[in-house]
């Protein structure tokens, strides 16, 4: 098995003023290979995005070491961590996370135009395309619907080819309808890609999806 990704006694605490410290990771080990769909389900509060952001360079841990596309991040400096992230790594958030000034297709072309590609611009017209969304390349975000939102966080989070994509409850905030057809899209393009996909998910739907179902409390793994 080839891994994209190896996670091995990872701790992550949160410093509160006034309040004890919250231990939201407590030892977790993860590895997940090239290709797979990984599920990772669990009670609210259980570390789930705590998890997610952790896995992906975003946040350090408290200890423990995470290893991306062979790297570890705990070794790696600001530099290496942005370009690793840009590179290796689409995040798909609840709330779309799209640039408000920036139109449809400059969202999805970002990314690529950082990594100075040249074919930015095409790249983001046809992954428009593939989601349905040739005719909403100039609209802005506050001019889409939270469905054609995620569709064009989806796009932004594929530009790159990333090995690993993630994401944190990417239907949470849409109807079942919106909600089906940007997972659809998202386990479609994932495959098409052979990137390797982390999901966050309440519904039972998603999980029957995956090929693999992570289950967390208290900041551990309890099932894998
Ligand atoms: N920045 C922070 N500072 C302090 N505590 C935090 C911080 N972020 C999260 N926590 C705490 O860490 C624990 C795990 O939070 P996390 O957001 O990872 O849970 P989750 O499983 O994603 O929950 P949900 O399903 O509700 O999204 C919770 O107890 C939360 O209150
Ligand atoms: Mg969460």
């Amino acid at each position: 098995m080839t891994s994209v990704l190896q996670a091995r006694a990872v701790w992550k605490t949160y410093q509160r003023e006034d309040a004890p410290d919250v231990e939201a990771l407590r030892g977790v080990d993860l590895e997940v290979a090239a290709g797979e769909f990984v599920a990772v389900t669990g009670p609210s509060g259980c570390g789930k995005s705590t998890l997610l952001t952790v896995l992906s360079g975003l946040d350090m841990p408290t200890s423990g070491s995470v290893v991306i596309a062979g790297r570890d991040v705990t070794s790696s400096s600001e530099q290496e961590l942005a370009e690793l992230r840009n590179k290796e790594i689409g995040f798909v958030f609840q709330s779309f996370h799209l640039v408000s000034s920036m139109t449809a297709l400059e969202n999805v072309a970002f990314p690529a135009e950082l990594a100075g590609e040249q074919e930015a611009i095409s790249r983001a017209e046809r992954l428009l395309d593939q989601v349905g969304l040739s005719d909403r390349a100039h609209s802005f975000p506050h001019q889409l619907s939270g469905g054609e939102k995620q569709r064009v966080a989806l796009c932004r989070a594929l530009i790159n080819q990333a090995k690993l994509i993630f994401a944190d409850e990417p239907t949470g905030n849409l109807d079942s309808h919106n909600g089906d057809q940007v997972l659809e899209l998202l386990i479609a393009l994932q495959k098409e890609q052979g990137s390797s996909l982390v999901l966050v998910s309440h519904s039972s739907d998603v999980v029957a999806r995956a090929d693999r179902v992570v289950r967390m409390k208290d900041g551990k793994v309890v099932a894998d």
